[in-house]
């Protein structure tokens, strides 16, 4: 017997990934020249010619049937030198963007992947204060002409992580150790935020615009009082802290969710340490196999916010594809449960289309849907794109 799991009507099935990671040669950004310090195994060189072979990712994703697709812009090129934006950059995302909407798919947009101008990582950084009203002109010009084929607008793709990575254990840059600008930085992401929402919603009222976050769910091994409080605050902090933050200035909540773990208490930074089970799904990256987190982050995030929610990443680095269609059809399962228990969830994104530039990493890490050969730039589906696209077809997942 059959057992249908249906997604709701206009339910947005998308794929996605970012500038720095697909486009290639951005030669003038903080990551590009973290790559030539070796700081990362490899460097992104022209990564996948994406600047040059959009349209063959769009109709991938076309061929898919996804209905959104979600893609950030380099604001390296949008404004190469402080104040100086370029009409050529500009015009080529527009580009793109009607390429997505020719394609009859909806465009989601991160205006920050993780990537600065390297005039703006020079001479200021997030943890200086100019950092949000140099965000905020940005974020305008790109609202003012690119805004009208913008559906979903994404501020700042999850800002804990690298404002951890590179203000407290210093491997992203700008590469530093110091609390105290860690703490700076967040704050003016926050007020970067909350500016950029007030004042798209001046200019186009039609954009949807929220923030994802990178979410992880915690499972404390223990169930006293105190550890329950403890996994609390550190959601609270890990989760949550930037969409309470922000309020009542976004219009959606976005979760990024690629694993979950069990956790223990240590008394060394961060204050508790994983505890490793022996799992078969384990990914090419260690990273374990939990799809019934994505089903406690939507829930935690429908009782806190009451906002539409969307998953905006979900993936594998799995080069063999051993994994990928259990793991879609795994974290497939409990957001549908999510939905049925009430949760206003939107729209699931796979990360990626294609395998890409994974930061530190280099290009060992596969995520993609498609094979990329670097040599060729040729995208070749994997089995598990067949496996999604049959999903998308049904807009249901049928468990039997
Ligand atoms: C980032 C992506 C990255 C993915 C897999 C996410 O945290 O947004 O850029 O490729 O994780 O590591």
């Amino acid at each position: 017997m059959s057992n249908k799991k249906n997604f709701p009507d206009n339910f947005l099935w998308g794929v996605g990934y970012s500038s720095h990671q697909v486009e290639g040669n951005n030669s003038n950004n903080d990551w590009w020249e973290w790559e030539q310090e070796g700081k990362t195994k490899e460097r992104s060189g022209w990564a996948c010619d994406s600047w040059n072979r959009y349209p063959v990712d769009h109709r991938l994703a076309q061929e898919l049937g996804c209905n959104a697709f979600r893609l950030s812009l380099e604001w390296s090129r949008i404004e190469p030198k402080e104040g100086k934006f370029s009409e050529e950059a500009i015009e080529h995302y527009r580009k793109v963007l009607r390429d997505v909407k020719d394609k009859n798919m909806k465009c989601v947009v991160t205006l920050w992947h993780w990537t600065l101008p390297l005039w703006f990582s020079h001479r200021y950084g997030w943890h200086k204060k100019e950092s949000v009203k140099y965000f905020t002109r940005y974020c305008k010009k790109v609202i003012e002409e690119l805004g009208d084929e913008i559906d979903l607008l994404i501020t700042l793709n999850e800002p804990r992580l690298p404002l951890n990575r590179g203000y407290i254990i210093g491997e992203f840059p700008p590469g530093k150790r110091n609390p105290y600008w860690f703490f700076k930085a967040r704050k003016n992401m926050v007020q970067a935020h909350i500016k950029c929402y007030e004042l798209s919603k001046k200019i186009n009222r039609n954009i949807s615009i929220g923030l994802t976050q990178y979410c992880n769910d915690f499972n404390f091994v223990g169930r006293c009082k105190p550890i329950k409080v403890l996994t609390e605050k550190i959601e609270d902090f890990y989760n949550w802290y930037f969409f309470t933050q922000i309020g009542e200035a976004q219009d959606f909540i976005g979760i990024n969710y690629y694993y979950g773990y069990d956790y223990k208490i240590t008394w060394k930074y961060p204050f508790f340490e994983r505890v490793v089970k022996n799992d078969e799904m384990r990914n090419n990256m260690d990273w374990e196999f939990s799809p019934k987190g994505i089903y406690e982050l939507v829930m935690d995030a429908w009782r806190k916010y009451k906002k539409p929610i969307y998953i905006f990443e979900n993936g594998a680095a799995d080069a063999e594809d051993r994994i990928r269609s259990q793991y879609i059809n795994g974290h497939l399962k409990y957001l549908h449960k999510a939905i049925k228990n009430g949760a206003d969830a939107r729209g699931y994104f796979h990360w990626s289309l294609i395998d890409n530039f994974e930061w530190l990493e280099g290009f060992w890490p596969r995520f993609g849907l498609c094979e990329m050969n670097y040599e060729t730039m040729e995208r070749k589906p994997r089995q598990s794109y067949y496996f999604y696209q049959r999903i998308i077809k049904h807009n249901s997942l049928d468990t039997e």
